[in-house]
């Protein structure tokens, strides 16, 4: 698959967006070692603090679908300065994806591409226990 297609795919997962509240739209696409995407969006809630993220929703969908093993994610926003994962959700990466590459997009096509490893060094993980 081509790196258009998974940042296409982020994209347009954005579009599914529930952001009322800050109207700040995330999408994210998720590759597994299969090949199959696997896409999210954030979802906000009145609450507020229930607010889960589009890079989480991606990865809690797909390992509840059986998906064990992850390529690549694909991250979208609307911002010039590329918008990264949150601390929240580079834990949940590192957990089920370990060092993958995070390939980040704006609504302009403008991409980068990222370890996580470089974003979220010395992570705790089930190593330590
Ligand atoms: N958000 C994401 O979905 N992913 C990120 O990487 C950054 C932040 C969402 C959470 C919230 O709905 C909105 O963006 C503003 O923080």
């Amino acid at each position: 698959m081509e790196v258009l297609e998974l940042t296409q795919q982020a994209l347009a997962a954005r579009a599914h967006a529930h952001a009322p509240y800050s109207h700040f739209l995330v999408g994210a696409a998720l590759e597994d070692s299969t090949g199959r995407i696997h896409t999210g969006c954030n979802i906000e809630n009145a609450t507020y603090g229930l607010t889960l993220c589009a890079e989480r929703v991606a990865v809690f969908k797909a390992v509840s679908e059986g998906a064990k093993h992850f390529k690549r994610i694909a991250i979208a926003a609307d911002t010039d300065s590329l918008t990264p994962p949150c601390g929240a959700c580079r834990q949940i990466l590192w957990e089920f994806c370990g060092d993958i590459p995070i390939i980040l997009v704006n609504t302009h096509g403008k991409t980068e591409t990222l370890q996580l490893k470089d974003l979220f060094p010395r992570a705790f993980d089930a190593s330590f226990l």
